[in-house]
């Protein structure tokens, strides 16, 4: 029986009472996915899996987003999240790397930039550092339901450009090449996503640009008003990770992000699936 735990009054919770490496039937993935869609993020500890393991279970949610061009592990399931070399040694880290790094301390939904963006992520901590390198997640449900409801009504059925070239080059210029760049045209995602049975959640992140409809310095007005009340101390949580834990988060629900660790004297590896959405955020708000 899997026991699950709330990790805060507002989201999140701790699964026990099952062995990911071992296989997980039909009752117990339909009772995850139920939790998913309730508490938006989920923390398995003591989670022994090789990459063979987490991908047959994050299967279970839903065909897997192939790693994008340009990533590590691209063209794969996974996506690495490593400072450490093909000898196991801490690699003095790629001004890629630098820069991703620093493109993951911003808040974010996972691939927000794509025409159908992910549903979930699933990250599990191989190796981590003794300080910093945890993730943080906001509520994007708690967030929306904090709004008056005449608000609310004026943002449902609002489009905001998701611009990966755009975002990328507030982290650095040089961070997107050219062919990233013609992969990833800026699309429109809704606002307001009406898809989870439990309440409506915002969707914006690193990503989005503008509303559709409003001049550029109205949307930054409201998008970053919109950001500071979903990550305010009450709507998130932060992630201490021990080895062997793996988290999975509904990108439709939340937002995370990476907190800075010693990135040249501390070992953190990471690996990461993503779960397919099913549908794009327009379809599924209308
Ligand atoms: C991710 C991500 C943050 C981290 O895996 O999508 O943003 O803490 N990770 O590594
Ligand atoms: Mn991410």
């Amino acid at each position: 029986m899997v026991e699950i735990t709330p990790l805060t009054p507002v989201f999140g919770a701790r699964i026990t009472g099952l062995d990911i490496a071992c296989g997980v039937d039909a009752t117990t993935m339909a009772a995850v996915r139920e939790a998913l869609d309730r508490f938006s993020v989920l923390v398995f500890p003591d989670q022994h899996i090789d990459d063979a393991a987490q991908i047959a279970f994050s299967e279970g949610f839903g065909p897997l987003e192939r790693t994008r061009a340009g990533a590590p592990g691209a063209g794969s399931a996974v996506i690495l999240l490593s400072n450490i070399g093909p000898a196991g040694e801490i690699a003095p880290p790629t001004d890629k790397q630098v820069l991703n790094n620093k493109a993951n301390r911003l808040w974010h939904h996972d691939s927000s930039f794509k025409p159908v963006p992910a549903r979930a992520s699933l990250l599990s901590a191989r190796e981590i550092p003794a300080a910093g390198g945890d993730t943080e997640f906001a509520s994007m449900r708690a967030a929306f339901a904090a709004l008056d409801p005449a608000e609310q009504a004026v943002l449902r059925g609002r489009v905001a450009i998701h611009d990966f070239d755009w975002s990328r080059s507030r982290v650095d210029a040089a961070l997107v090449s050219e062919a990233e760049r013609s992969q990833h045209p800026p699309v429109r995602q809704a606002l307001v996503l009406e898809e989870n049975p439990h309440g409506a959640a915002l969707y914006l992140g690193a990503h989005a640009r503008s509303i559709e409809g409003m001049g550029e310095a109205e949307s930054r007005l409201l998008i970053d008003r919109l950001m500071a009340l979903a990550t305010q101390p009450a709507f998130t949580y932060a992630h201490r990770w021990r080895p062997r834990d793996l988290v999975m988060w509904d990108n439709r629900a939340v937002l995370h992000r990476a907190t800075p660790f010693a990135t040249t004297t501390e070992r953190r590896h990471m690996v990461r699936t993503c779960v397919a959405g099913a549908a794009p955020t327009l379809v599924a708000a209308a």
